[in-house]
């Protein structure tokens, strides 16, 4: 990440190399089956381990208007300590982002996804950042690929947003995703502040830390003949606090690492699927696990996710939270975020734990 200013936009160079468009891969008839099993078949797939999706255990479910409510709030606290300590993951109802706001931004995406490259390619990464539409963290020519398109971008706060990024089609794109953006970020702030009640620390603690977020849209086209021998988002823990995951069409991928297998995650109708990621691990000393997961693709339909991601901010310090540790001892390093961010890119590839195995104190 290069900053001169502390106002000053971040670029965070993801050293990317270019890859085929795997949307438009699929569209080209021409493209022979040994091309895309080079690239993209993944032998340890073959052997991984998945439980059954009527498999007794069930993620949790946060209800936030039952947080809300001075009724139900504790009983619905303690179910929250439970998936934040012991899941790292949850399904969010009653989230209060409004539907419209949601169903906007569904109805632009299919409306992105529809046009022809050349117009997509309009918002592509740039050699070697991170930002636009592309892929990340592609470091070789041989390297196995994800089967996937993925659009990422700054959202907030808004003087970050790269305009040059941000699809002008449909025209109304911008509009929705920043509603979409202002409202997530509301709740990731409201449910990071029930964390840290929950925690025993001052409730502006977390919120007031996480100042940032960032937006990853997956695209994961179908794969009639190998959808089960690739991968659409190899595994890996986020790097930021807290993400907030919607899924935009009914079809399931996600899968979770739990006791050692992986678990699918069907999300409720309107839900939103909330993880912890590294940072949040590293400032709540441990308490809060993030958790390594994946994304599978389907063979018959494509499958498209927003992650909206909130991270510490760039003048901000990433380290255990002093009123955690009390009189125990620090399990992690503290870095500035820009410090933060250049070790997260500076490997080059994504992996489960990445930033908490970086920052182990004693390892
Ligand atoms: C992510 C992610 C999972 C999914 O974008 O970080 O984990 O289901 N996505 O797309
Ligand atoms: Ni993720």
């Amino acid at each position: 990440m290069e900053t001169t200013e502390a106002n000053e936009r971040p670029k965070i160079l993801g050293g990317c190399m270019k890859t085929r468009n795997v949307q438009a891969l699929v569209a080209d008839h021409n493209v022979s089956p040994a091309d895309i099993l080079e690239r993209y078949i993944r032998p340890e797939m073959a052997v991984d381990d998945v439980l059954l999706e009527n498999n007794s255990e069930e993620i949790p479910v946060i209800d936030m208007s039952r947080l809300m409510d001075e009724v139900s709030m504790d009983e619905e606290a303690s179910k929250l300590k439970f998936a934040c300590e012991d899941w790292g993951f949850f399904q969010l109802v009653n989230h209060g982002v409004p539907e419209k706001v949601i169903e906007e931004l569904k109805e632009d995406l299919m409306r992105f996804y529809d046009l022809p490259l050349e117009k997509r390619e309009e918002v592509a990464q740039l050699p070697g950042d991170l930002e636009g539409y592309g892929q990340a963290f592609i470091a070789s020519e041989e390297q196995k690929l994800d089967w996937a398109d993925m659009l990422y971008l700054f959202t907030q706060p808004p003087h970050f947003r790269n305009y040059k990024h941000w699809p002008s089609q449909p025209p109304s794109f911008r509009d929705s995703l920043e509603n979409y953006s202002n409202a997530t970020q509301e709740v990731a702030h409201c449910i990071m502040g029930f964390m840290a009640t929950i925690l025993g620390i001052k409730r502006e603690t977390i919120s007031e830390i996480h100042g940032s977020q960032t937006v990853r849209i997956n695209y994961y086209p179908p794969c009639a003949n190998g959808h089960d021998k690739m991968i659409g988002l190899s595994p890996h823990s986020d790097g930021c606090g807290l993400t907030l995951l919607l899924q935009v069409n009914p079809v399931p991928g996600l899968q979770i690492k739990r006791n050692g297998k992986w678990l699918p995650i069907v999300p409720l109708p309107g839900a939103l699927i909330v993880n912890i990621g590294d940072a949040l691990e590293i400032l709540t000393n441990g308490r809060y696990k993030s958790i390594e997961h994946r994304a599978v693709i389907n063979a018959k339909e494509e499958r498209i996710s927003i992650a909206a991601a909130h991270s510490p901010s760039f003048e901000k310090t990433v380290g255990p939270l002093a009123d955690i540790v009390g009189k125990g001892t620090p399990l992690f390093k503290s870095v500035t975020m820009p410090e933060y961010v250049k070790l997260f890119v500076s490997q080059k590839k994504i992996y489960e734990k990445k930033m908490v195995q970086l920052l182990k104190l004693n390892p």
